[in-house]
């Protein structure tokens, strides 16, 4: 049922709540920061201040009880994201999770059967998808000028140190719940998805070699896509230069990212037609997209289109799953040292999580 109100939006953690500030900012018509909710009154009412008739509390039951909110940015730990978000749900708000949606293909399907018994959105933050460059790219892929999914690898080279781990929680299996194949690479991972689809099995080593944490922080991964198309994923903390990079060779076309650390769908990608004659054709499909609205202002215009009932997009409960999915599987395999097949259910060793046992 299209809901065309401006949602009235409480902000639960003044972190990467910044960037959700932005974001709901920048899509006024359709949203307003009524609250930032964080236990550092401090942090919370600097971020306040940034928004309209914006409170800043610390009560965070106090929020969920509020009627007059309907809808919950939860950018708190990820220890909490299940917890809250299903707390959230049943007080009848709809829900934006951060990343990780959950710590555990049985939290994942847990907060999708609450949303769906109580009928609101509960959306995964994928924000990275919203460049573009990347737009571009899938566009290809629908008009079907790409072709078949050949090969792609991925690089999430990012720097991590004491500064970063200072905040307690992180690079705990406690805290942060895993490292970085959950926490970083988790954005082009999910663009992986949607250009090559469904992945069907993987492979995995993980080390940690950059800073004295529990978790993963290098990791090099193999996975091959149900239609066949294989991809590599590099992944480390310890970069010089911070750089996110893409790339797909597709039967008719190979598409490459810049190099930009945290907005790798935003242009300029290359689009490189493999028969040099059908370069002209693909050009003039890539013109046909428009420029829009990028990272979190666009992943919350399209949110604001999901509620109008307007063409959205969409990031759903299904990408969320897919990401913690993919994440179990890539620890199994790395525990076990043999590729391990997806899709799993709640058969699958690793449903209740992956951390280890001690
Ligand atoms: N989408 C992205 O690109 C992106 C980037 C960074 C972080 N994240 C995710 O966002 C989440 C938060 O990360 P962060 O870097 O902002 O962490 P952070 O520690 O800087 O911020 C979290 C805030 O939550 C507050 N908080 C904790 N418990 C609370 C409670 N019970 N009630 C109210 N406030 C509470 C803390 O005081 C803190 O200010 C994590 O899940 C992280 O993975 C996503």
């Amino acid at each position: 049922m299209p809901d065309m109100r401006v949602h009235e939006v409480a902000i639960l953690g003044a972190g990467i709540g910044a960037k959700h500030m932005d974001g709901l900012l920048a899509n006024r018509d359709r949203f307003h920061v009524a609250t930032v909710c964080d236990l550092d009154a401090e942090r919370a009412g600097e971020l306040a201040t940034r928004g309209e008739n914006c409170a800043a509390v610390t009560d965070l039951d106090a929020v969920l009880a509020d009627p007059a909110l309907d809808l919950v940015a939860i950018c708190l730990p990820p220890r909490l994201h299940t917890p809250i978000a299903i707390r959230a749900l049943e007080a009848g708000k709809h829900v934006v999770c951060e990343k990780p949606f959950a710590l555990s293909l049985r939290d994942a399907d847990r907060m999708i059967a609450v949303a769906n018994a109580a009928e609101r959105t509960l959306t995964p933050v994928f924000q990275y998808r919203y460049g573009l460059g990347f737009r571009q790219l899938l566009h290809l892929i629908n008009v079907g000028l790409a072709g078949d999914p050949l090969v792609a690898t991925l690089e999430t080279h990012w720097n991590r140190g004491e500064d970063y781990y200072a905040i307690p929680w992180r690079g705990t299996w406690a805290g942060e719940g895993g490292g970085c194949i959950l926490t970083h690479a988790i954005h082009v991972h999910d663009m992986l998805t949607c250009a090559f689809g469904p992945i069907a099995s993987v492979s995995a080593d993980l080390a940690t070699r950059v800073n004295p944490i529990e978790v993963d922080d290098c990791a090099a991964l193999s996975l091959r896509h149900a239609s066949g198309a294989l991809a590599t994923s590099s992944v480390t903390l310890g970069a010089a230069e911070e750089t996110s990079r893409l790339k797909f060779c597709f039967a008719n076309v190979t598409a490459e990212s810049g190099l930009e650390v945290y907005h790798p769908a935003e242009a300029p990608w290359t689009f490189t037609a493999r028969i040099p004659a059908r370069q002209a054709d693909i050009d003039a499909a890539l013109a046909m997209v428009a420029p829009e609205k990028e990272s979190f202002a666009g992943f919350y215009a399209d949110l604001g289109r999901e509620f109008a009932g307007e063409a959205a997009r969409g990031v759903s409960t299904k990408d969320g799953r897919q990401s913690i999915e993919l994440v179990t599987a890539l620890y199994r395999a790395a525990k076990m040292a043999q590729s391990v097949a997806m899709p799993l259910d709640a058969s699958a060793d690793g449903y209740d999580g992956w951390a280890p046992e001690d």
